[in-house]
């Protein structure tokens, strides 16, 4: 089984996109291939400083790695390091729809609310689909919102397929864990780097327990009795507590007794413990910086040869 998926170096990484996406994708990295990349390529279309965007990449790198993926289990780069996905994204243009493109959420989503979005941004889910197909890829690991993009791969892939010959390209799934499949932020909408509402992974300690602190809650005195499913807290709380806190907490939240402030403290330090490990390995990383890009070089080097291969059976299958 090849599995692969890309992530946005497009700020800190929150824990939206740990549960969702970088968590899932480090467990199937024992299932099978796996290839994991920065979409660098894909962040040019809300990133218009190149220092930053340099700057962004290691830092997702970095982070990633820390966070557990392993680089002897996968193969992990730069997407730009792989520029033959480009022309695979070309020739898979030439046979997808305007109609598919219009509907996909990212470009809907910025014209409702009557921002111009740039030729790049509309055929976004075209370049997606070209990193997909281009490492015939079985299962991409992502959070919901990324789905329709994967369907969005497979429906280009039947298209090329039905023109140029059944099996050319290999059909993907989309691996979503539903549990995980959209982490609120603190607001209670989908957490989000863009909504100012996420806790991110990674950063200072008093800012993020600030954050924590801050959670809106009603008014329910301390003794009131109070709902955990509807709580925030609680629900962020499920995330980081082993099945026996989880319940001591849900107990507590029906009986009453406890108030807010005091599940907001248990939530911020599960949520803090959690990330200990993590964050020892990244302090070790951000010294071995030269270690980094020699890991991103090597997944490079090695994507590179599979996207080749993949790229030359379709050029020559299309006549090229
Ligand atoms: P953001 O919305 O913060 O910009 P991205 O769109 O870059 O996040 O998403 C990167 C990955 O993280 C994708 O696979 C996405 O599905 C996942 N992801 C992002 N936010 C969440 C969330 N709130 N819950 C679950 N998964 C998420
Ligand atoms: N579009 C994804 C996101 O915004 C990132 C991404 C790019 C990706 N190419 C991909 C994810 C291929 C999975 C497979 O999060």
């Amino acid at each position: 089984m090849r599995i692969l998926s890309g992530i946005q170096p497009s700020g800190a990484f929150h824990i939206g996109n740990f549960f969702g996406m970088m968590e899932p994708s480090i467990r199937l990295q024992d299932e099978g291939e796996a290839y994991y990349f920065i979409a660098d390529y894909h962040a040019l279309t809300t990133i218009q400083d190149g220092e930053q965007l340099r700057q962004n990449c290691q830092e997702a790198a970095v982070d990633f790695l820390a966070c557990g993926l392993d680089p002897e289990r996968a193969v992990f780069f730069r997407h730009s390091a792989v520029p033959e996905v480009t022309e695979l994204s070309w020739l898979l243009s030439t046979v997808t729809p305007m109609g598919l493109l219009e509907r996909c959420h990212s470009y809907k989503d910025k014209i409702a609310k009557g921002l111009t979005a740039s030729h790049g941004l509309f055929a976004y889910p075209v370049l997606m689909a070209a990193d997909i197909l281009i490492y015939d890829s079985d299962v991409v690991p992502v959070g919901r919102d990324q789905k329709q993009h994967v369907e969005v791969t497979r429906d280009i892939a039947i298209k090329i397929n039905e023109l140029y010959g059944e099996g050319l390209l290999k059909l993907p799934q989309p691996r979503i864990r539903e549990a995980m499949a959209k982490v609120p932020g603190l607001d209670g909408q989908k957490m989000s780097k863009s909504y100012g509402n996420a806790l991110e992974i990674f950063g200072p300690e008093k800012p993020l327990r600030k954050k924590v602190m801050r959670i809106v809650t009603d008014s329910a005195g301390v003794d009131e009795p109070k709902d955990p499913e509807a709580s925030l807290i609680y629900q962020l709380y499920q995330l980081f507590a082993g099945e026996s806190d989880q319940q001591r907490m849900a107990d507590e939240f029906r009986q009453g007794g406890v108030g807010y402030g005091d599940f907001k403290k248990r939530l911020w330090e599960a949520y803090w413990e959690y990330f200990a490990p993590m964050r020892a390995r990244r302090e070790e990383l951000l010294q071995n910086m030269d270690y980094v890009d020699d890991v991103l070089r090597q997944g490079a080097d090695k994507a590179r040869e599979l996207a080749t291969s993949v790229l030359g059976r379709v050029r020559h299958a299309m006549g090229l």
